[in-house]
């Protein structure tokens, strides 16, 4: 089961890929946070990869490809794995297309996670985040103790990309490079969208849903 999650920032593709990597046993792939791991751990990758995201951009397909051909070699990734933030580009998706080709695979469904501007601009302005991978919200999803994760005990942090310009940054970046993918993937058959409005375990109850429709059960089932 190959899944990729489309969706602009903040639209929870994070959380939902966390959602469906735990239902399903499959690895979380983000790209994201293979990049955030690389500039705690002071990587030249790290290094690169921070001229970009600081300032809202994307990192350039030469660099990203090269880690995501990399990660789904990897033999965990054998019986599948859901991609949350790649590809981001026309370059990405043909490039991801030729790597599953390789190996006789292709994605099984590209899910679109559809939120509005504002809604964006609202989330990643109240979000916090720990270093195991959590993700909070000041209204959405408060942790049991301010500041604390509740589920490693970890210190939880802002990201530096959640400033207000940089998302207004991330926002025209996925419009104009991110945008074009979603008619990609709608071409050729597996495009799948989904309301990303509601709490987001309504919206996780969808994508069970969606996958279920594909003939994807869950683990209990
Ligand atoms: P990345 O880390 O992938 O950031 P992003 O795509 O901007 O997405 P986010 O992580 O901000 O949000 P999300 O959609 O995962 O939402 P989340 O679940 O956290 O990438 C960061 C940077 O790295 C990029 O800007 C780029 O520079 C670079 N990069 C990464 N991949 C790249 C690629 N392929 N090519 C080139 N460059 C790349 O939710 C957000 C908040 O909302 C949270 O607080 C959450 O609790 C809350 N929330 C979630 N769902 C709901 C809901 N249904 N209702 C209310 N609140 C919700």
């Amino acid at each position: 089961m190959i899944v990729i999650l489309l969706g602009a920032p903040g639209s929870g593709k994070g959380t939902q890929a966390a959602m469906i990597a735990e239902t399903y046993g499959i690895p979380h792939i983000s790209t994201g946070d293979i990049f955030r791991k690389n500039i705690k751990d002071g990587t030249e990758l790290g290094r690169k990869a921070r001229e970009y995201i600081d300032k809202g951009l994307l990192v350039p397909d030469e660099v990203t490809n090269g880690i995501v051909a990399d990660r789904i070699a990897g033999k965990d990734c054998a019986e599948g794995f859901v991609l949350d933030g790649y590809p981001r580009t026309i370059d990405q998706a043909l490039m991801l297309g030729s790597l599953l080709e390789k190996t006789g695979r292709r994605a099984d469904i590209a899910i679109d996670i559809i939120v509005g501007d504002d809604d964006v601009i609202h989330r990643l302005s109240g979000r916090s985040m720990c270093k195991c991978g959590e993700t909070y919200h000041v209204d959405y999803k408060k942790p049991r103790v301010e500041g604390i994760c509740d589920k490693c005990g970890g210190e939880l942090y802002v990201r530096d990309d959640d400033k207000p310009e940089t998302v207004v940054r991330r926002l025209r970046e996925y419009h104009e490079k991110t945008g074009p993918i979603i008619e990609y993937y709608r071409k050729s058959g597996i495009l799948a969208g989904i309301d990303g409005t509601p709490r987001p375990a309504e919206v996780s109850k969808s994508i069970v849903e969606v996958l279920g429709a594909h003939g994807f059960v869950t683990g209990g089932e």
